[in-house]
């Protein structure tokens, strides 16, 4: 055990990398460090990061490079990449890098208090084996410190999808699901800190399927339906689900469970059946719109958020045109788009290329068209009442920010003491990316 030792995590990429780097700092935490907000004063640098597009990767390389004078200044400085980049790189990062001490992908985090010894014993580790052994088992929590009142809580990781352009199934490896009873406990132990919304993640969250009492599987809605009855806990969200799995009894968990919040994060990536078909999706547009219009008949007022790729390979203007329909047809309250990004040893990175002027105009007419539908989402919520779980203090002094139950930001003034508590507010304003309200 190491007394006094700073650690200083900067996190990319998804929310089960937010998920993994709060379960490694808990975990080095049990070891004797804290936490700190500067690199400048750290003994060990973790960068947790994220693989899913080129420029995602070579920010982690740009970053690295930025701490050179940090070890000079600091010889004692341990340095990790950790993530997504780790499992596909491995030891190419530190030859590229050779400042790096440690690599280690997301299923080995578990065996980081033993590498943290040995790195401060001079020597330099790669641990990106895909072990059978469940890495949260053996990360310590600190079930001492107090959470704030929105957690993540991965409960599914991997993917068996293989979508033609998406690193994941070989960054995450195989979809697996935690335990039902692992989960519960979980949420119990997070709710006694404090805790009273919680996200669960995984990269198909809606495939879940996980042992319950060890001879019978429950799937995403019958743990949600779990949840529910746990006191204390007040809002349960999921993230991010695939249209295939989306089942009936999923839907109508949205229309008959309290606690669940009328909010879905369902990516398309096109609406062209021909490019959907060349992602290797399995659905077509008119299957997800017909889900969509499913899901809002269980919960009208539900919100949705989607992902788009455009100039995928082979994507021409008349597919792009059908990407454009489908989001008229569907409205989306929010959104996430990309530029397509070759990842090498992708399907798809093998195929011809859309140029990249191309790939601009579309994905800038694409969020036009989605930045307006969001205003429109937004502007409608005012006048409403929704009810919202403050999370922080805000920029201004006195104001306190927080989210709707539809996952928009909140801003009201003048009440910085409801930090952790459950509002309903009135809205009465609409900026780009958030909304103001006044408590009722
Ligand atoms: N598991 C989720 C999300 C995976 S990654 C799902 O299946 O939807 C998050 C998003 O990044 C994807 O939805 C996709 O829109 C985007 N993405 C993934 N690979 C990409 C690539 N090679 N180029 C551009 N965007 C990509
Ligand atoms: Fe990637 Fe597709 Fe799996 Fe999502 S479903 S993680 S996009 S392979
Ligand atoms: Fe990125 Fe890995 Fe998440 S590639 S999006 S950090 S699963």
């Amino acid at each position: 055990m190491q007394n006094g030792k700073k650690l200083f995590v900067k996190t990319y990429g998804c929310q089960m990398n937010v998920y993994d780097t709060e379960r490694m700092t808990e975990s080095l935490q049990a070891e004797g460090y804290t936490s700190t907000d500067s690199a400048e004063e750290a003994d060990m640098i973790l960068l947790n990061t994220c693989h899913i597009r080129e420029k995602a990767a070579e920010k982690v390389y740009s970053e690295l490079g930025r701490f050179k004078h940090l070890k000079s200044e600091n010889p004692n400085l341990k340095i990790g990449v950790v993530g997504c980049v780790a499992q596909a790189e491995g030891e190419e990062i530190i030859r590229r890098q050779p400042l790096v001490d440690l690599v280690v992908g997301p299923q080995s985090y578990h065996k980081l208090p033993l590498l943290e010894r040995q790195i401060n014993n001079g020597q330099k580790k790669v641990e990106i084996d895909f072990p059978t052994e469940d890495k949260f088992d053996f990360l310590a929590k600190r079930t001492d410190i107090r959470r704030a009142p929105a957690a993540f809580l991965t409960i599914q990781e991997g993917c068996d999808k293989f979508c033609a352009f998406c690193v994941v199934p070989y960054t995450r490896g195989a979809e697996a699901s935690r335990p039902v009873e692992k989960v519960v406990s979980e949420v119990h132990s997070l709710v006694d800190r404090g805790v009273k919304e919680i996200t669960l993640l995984g990269q198909n969250v809606n495939a879940y399927h996980g042992t319950y009492s060890s001879n019978s599987q429950f799937t995403l809605a019958q743990l949600i339906w779990k949840l529910e009855k746990i006191s204390g806990l007040e809002r349960i969200r999921y993230t991010t689900s695939h249209p295939n799995d989306m089942t009936d009894d999923l839907i109508d968990a949205h229309a008959n469970c309290q606690k669940l919040m009328p909010y879905l994060h369902l990516p398309v990536q096109s609406g062209s059946n021909k490019i959907l078909k060349k992602m290797n999706r399995s659905h077509t547009a008119e299957a997800y719109v017909d889900l969509i219009s499913r899901v809002r008949k269980a919960r009208p007022d539900i919100l949705i958020s989607g992902d788009f790729i455009v100039g995928f390979p082979e994507e021409t203007d008349h597919d792009f045109a059908d990407t454009m329909e489908l989001i008229r047809k569907v409205k989306y309250g929010q959104s996430y788009s990309f530029k397509y990004s070759c990842r090498p040893g992708t399907p798809a990175a093998e195929r011809m290329q859309v140029p990249e002027g191309k790939k601009n105009i579309r994905l800038q007419e694409l969020q036009k068209l989605l930045s307006e539908q969001q205003k429109t989402v937004q502007e409608d919520m005012v006048g409403r009442t929704v009810s919202v779980l403050f999370e922080k203090t805000g920029r201004q002094i006195g104001q306190v920010v927080g989210k709707s139950d539809y996952l928009h930001a909140v801003h009201v003034p003048g009440e910085e003491n409801k930090v952790g508590l459950l509002e309903n507010v009135l809205i009465i304003g609409s900026n780009t990316n958030s909304l103001e309200g006044k408590i009722v």
